[in-house]
């Protein structure tokens, strides 16, 4: 039993990466947070960034036959364009959290939309990195009967 954390593009460059918006943390930071609080539960955390978003495809479709049974996801701009990383999650049916560092309900236009929110068991939003660490919790009380 695992959880998967994805991230999308340029997500690489949290702390560097316009700081006023994202915050300072970086990203090798917020998944060791991760891990680690996964870990004090016993419960296996596994995270993958990628630039692209066929990668990120194929790790979804991996997660329906390697145990995953949670995934949170930050699409990062995928959320706002990408078709085809919606019809995976919806393909593989594994529950997911949306997570997005910014609020984005309070910058451009063209943020406002999710092509993931409507599947998503619960969106967080303007948190920062702390975002990731409520979405876990919340995961890790959904799972702790069955760990
Ligand atoms: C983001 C918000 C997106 O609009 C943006 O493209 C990102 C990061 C966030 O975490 O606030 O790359 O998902």
């Amino acid at each position: 039993m695992s959880i998967l954390v994805l991230h999308g593009p340029n997500l690489n460059l949290l702390g560097t990466r316009e700081p006023q918006v994202y915050g300072s943390v970086t990203l090798p930071q917020i998944d060791a947070d991760l891990k680690k609080l996964a870990a004090d539960r016993g419960v296996a955390l596994d995270h993958l960034q990628s630039n692209h978003e066929g990668m990120l495809i194929e790790r979804v479709h991996l997660a329906r036959t390697d145990g995953t049974r949670f995934i949170i996801i930050n699409p990062a701009a995928y959320t706002h364009t990408s078709v085809a990383l919606r019809d995976a999650l919806a393909a593989v049916a594994i529950p997911f959290i949306e997570v997005h560092l910014s609020n984005v309900h309070r910058r451009e236009a063209f943020r406002h939309h999710s092509y993931f929110s409507d599947l998503a068991e619960g969106v967080i939003c303007g948190l920062g990195a702390a975002g990731y660490r409520v979405a876990l919790q919340h995961v890790l009380e959904k799972l702790a009967p069955a760990a």
